[in-house]
């Protein structure tokens, strides 16, 4: 069996994928520009599992470099990861997303297609369900996107959609994730954020630490048993595994496909502060404050599409991963900066 390349592998989801990738038994060949992250993830990934990757530096819009790759490599299948993900930034800077985002995949399909490699697993994201009423499935319309980001997320879908009609040799999986944290049992990677972070558990992590003084939470005014938002996270290990459920799948499958990578859970942000003092046992400074633009109240999964079809279902609790978040962020108080 020819090696998985996985773009984007020294990133928090990538690097978690590698792990379980590793364990069982495949080849791994990583590309990552570190817009985003470190050449220490990759060695991680190595020293937990006793095993190498081939790794290359470069960008996923070069094509001569990706050919270079592919040419050296007995591809098999590909898992793209790469892409810029910050929802904020992406209002700022759209054009860097749109051609980050969508100009690496074309670049990577064409790539692709020039050494007869047709199946790929790509990141999606539950962002593009927008406004419909959850639980979301799989058969529901997209809703209203607010952001670039999630904009380029649903235009990569469309593109694949389309690269699947134009040609029966491709088998291609879209994995729609909702709201990954925590980090592998280890202790040895996990999420690093650079700067100050946007996302819940991130910033959590930094203010339990003492890096940041308060967490603020956003709006307590939502129609939800506290008044928190909702959200249905999945711990990035249960995430990963998924990746391989959907490599096993693509074995035996041509077309095009969207699965949806949740627990089916919903928790508010309430449920998980308070979850995150009792399992770590740390006292967190909180406020609740103002609503952020373009929150929605309620985002979970209907999983039972992955259930049955993936065969994969999430495992580890909302306990399991503030434990392994926080484990992560004692051991590495600045990430992968020793
Ligand atoms: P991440 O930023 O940690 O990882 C992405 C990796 O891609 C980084 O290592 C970055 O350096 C690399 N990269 C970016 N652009 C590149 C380029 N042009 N060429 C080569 N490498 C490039 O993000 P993550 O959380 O691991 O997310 C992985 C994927 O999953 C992304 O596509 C993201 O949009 C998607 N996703 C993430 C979440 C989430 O909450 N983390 C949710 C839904 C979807
Ligand atoms: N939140 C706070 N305070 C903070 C940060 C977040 O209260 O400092 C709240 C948010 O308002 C939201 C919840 O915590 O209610 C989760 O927010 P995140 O920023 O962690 O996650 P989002 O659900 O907004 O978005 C994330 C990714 C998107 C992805 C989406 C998929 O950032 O890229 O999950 O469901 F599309």
């Amino acid at each position: 069996m020819g090696s998985v390349l996985v773009t984007g592998g020294a990133g928090y989801i990538g690097s978690h994928t590698c792990v379980e990738l590793l364990e069982c038994g495949r080849e791994v060949i990583v590309i990552d520009n570190f817009v985003n992250s470190s050449y220490e993830s990759i060695k991680r990934v190595q020293d937990i599992t006793g095993k190498k990757m081939k790794f290359f530096e470069g960008d996923m819009r070069d094509r001569d470099f990706l050919r270079s790759v592919f040419s050296e490599n007995e591809v098999d299948s590909v898992i793209h990861f790469a892409g810029l993900k910050a929802v904020g930034e992406s209002c700022e800077v759209p054009l860097e997303y749109y051609d980050n985002n969508l100009n690496s995949l074309i670049a990577l399909c064409e790539t692709m297609a020039g050494f007869n490699v047709k199946k790929l697993v790509f990141s999606s994201s539950a962002t593009v369900y927008g406004d419909n009423q959850p639980p979301y499935n799989e058969n529901m319309k997209p809703g209203l996107i607010t952001n670039p980001y999630g904009r380029t997320k649903y235009m990569a879908e469309q593109i694949l959609s389309d690269l699947s009609i134009s040609d029966g040799e491709w088998s291609i999986l879209i994995l729609r994730y909702f709201n990954p944290i925590g980090a592998h049992e280890s202790g040895k990677i996990g999420e690093d954020p650079k700067g100050i972070p946007n996302n819940l558990m991130p910033y959590i992590l930094k203010v339990a630490i003492g890096e940041l003084p308060e967490l603020k939470v956003f709006g307590g005014d939502y129609k939800t048993p506290d008044g928190t938002c909702i959200r249905d996270y999945i711990h990035v290990v249960d995430l990963a595994k998924g990746h391989i459920s959907a490599l096993k799948k693509l074995d035996k499958f041509k077309g095009f496909d969207i699965y949806n990578l949740g627990t089916g859970k919903g928790c508010s942000v309430l449920e998980l502060i308070n979850k995150f003092e009792e399992v770590c046992k740390v006292n967190l400074n909180y406020s609740v404050g103002d609503r952020r633009d373009g929150d929605l109240p309620v985002c979970f999964a209907d999983t039972s599409k992955a259930e049955k079809q993936l065969n994969w279902k999430a495992k580890y609790d909302i306990g399991r991963m503030c434990e392994d978040s926080w484990r992560w962020q004692i051991s590495n108080p600045k990430g992968y900066k020793r």
